[in-house]
């Protein structure tokens, strides 16, 4: 048209205009509503922020009461449902079991899902925050064969997930309140991004007048990628392959430096932060309190940060402005608590949630909201007639 930039990435085009979350990449600043992600983090709750982050601002302690009491009484799941398990193989990977079975706990619920009545949006956005940690927690238990847990609605929500991942039923659980406060923080910390790809996957979807269940499955998908959320699960086993070769932390930054088979630093690097991450920072020091407090010592800890500290100095990593992001240290955290590393990037979907309903929303109500559709620009073949057969 004349008209069209090439933007690959989106590097410098803003799609919409948001009032949910800001972010300063160059000085690391990170704000939910305005809010300090430092504060919330030291002060407030996951489900004070996830109703902070769709309603625009802090819950009133009867607001919050009722959100988490009407949270908590729709964590069951059709027990139909639960046979959709069983049709996946036990190897399946825990993200696709969770995009899957969202999906399919929608057609549960087609009749009031409609993206234009509030009631309905209401509704879907407490059954998806109730709902989609319970099919979390049995991706978990199926992947490992044991069997899965009812929810326990006494338990807030935080305890309810630790203990359908961790409890069993041959025993009682015992909820550890260090892993529960760390869990939060975890949560509170992956609760928005703005515009990353996964919550412009829900947008754009959303965008299409898709519902909240279609719109937020497309975004799990899209959080699973090593780019993007995959990158905590990257993570570990990247640790863990250095480990496992003795080759030595210097040498391995050498091989990402000199870019061997395109091996990256996981965990490394932002598209917006060109300073520390304020979430990394947060996590290094939640995950050294943590194992001190498990009395674990674990050498993948002692791995990542040597890795950081050897980057943090090198001028390849230096000049790029690479420093470690919010997936570098958390799975040396979501280890200690016993997690296998495939359900790491579904910990981080289950804190992204709120972020995905609060932009859902925040397009629905805006009435500039247009269906998205890029441009091309076109570099196929000019005209040319059909053969003649
Ligand atoms: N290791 C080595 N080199 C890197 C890395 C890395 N992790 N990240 C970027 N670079 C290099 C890149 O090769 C390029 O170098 P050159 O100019 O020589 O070609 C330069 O830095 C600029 O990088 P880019 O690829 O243009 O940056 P981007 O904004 O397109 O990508 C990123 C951002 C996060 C995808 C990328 O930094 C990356 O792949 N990091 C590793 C994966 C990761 O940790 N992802 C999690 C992101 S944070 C949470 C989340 O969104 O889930």
């Amino acid at each position: 048209t004349g008209l069209t930039t090439l933007d690959y990435g989106f590097v410098n085009t803003a799609a919409t205009k948001s009032a949910i979350t800001y972010i300063d990449g160059d000085q690391g600043i990170l704000r939910y509503r305005g809010y300090p992600i430092e504060q919330l983090a030291k002060q407030s709750t996951f489900l004070e922020v996830a109703w902070l982050l769709i309603h625009g601002e802090l819950p009133t302690a009867d607001e919050l009461g009722g959100f988490d009491e009407k949270i908590r009484r729709h964590t069951l799941l059709h027990e139909d449902l639960k046979r959709f398990f069983s049709a996946l193989p036990h190897t399946a990977h825990p993200m696709a079991v969770l995009s899957s079975a969202l999906q399919a706990m929608s057609t549960y619920y087609e009749s009031d899902a409609n993206p234009h009545d509030p009631d309905h949006v209401e509704l879907t956005t407490v059954r998806m925050l109730a709902k989609l940690p319970v099919i979390a927690a049995y991706a978990h238990k199926k992947s490992v064969g044991q069997a899965f847990l009812y929810p326990d609605n006494s338990l807030s929500f935080v305890d309810n997930f630790l203990k359908l991942n961790f409890g069993n039923l041959a025993e009682p659980y015992e909820i550890d309140p260090v892993l529960s406060k760390a869990l939060d923080l975890l949560l509170i910390l992956h609760e928005d991004h703005e515009q990353n790809a996964s919550t412009s996957t829900v947008r754009l979807v959303g965008s299409t007048g898709a519902n909240l269940y279609a719109s937020v499955s497309a975004g799990i998908n899209a959080l699973s990628g090593p780019l993007h959320g995959g990158a905590n699960e990257a993570v570990l086993q990247m640790l863990g392959r250095i480990q496992e070769s003795g080759e030595g932390v210097q040498r391995f930054v050498d091989r990402v430096k000199n870019k061997e088979d395109g091996v990256k630093l996981m965990g490394f690097g932002h598209r917006v932060y060109k300073n520390y991450d304020p979430r990394a920072k947060l996590v290094k020091e939640s995950a050294g309190e943590v194992l001190r407090a498990l009395g674990i010592n674990d050498p993948l800890l002692d791995l990542a940060q040597e890795l950081e500290q050897i980057a943090l100095e090198d001028d390849y990593f230096k000049e790029r402005k690479l420093y470690p992001n919010v997936d570098f240290y958390t799975g040396v955290i979501y280890k200690a608590m016993g997690f296998p590393t495939r359900m790491f990037t579904v910990l981080f979907a289950i804190g992204r949630l709120p972020g995905w309903i609060a932009h859902w929303r925040e397009m629905n109500l805006d009435p500039q909201t247009k269906i998205g559709r890029p441009q091309q620009l076109y570099t196929g073949s000019p005209e040319r007639p059909f053969p003649t057969r």
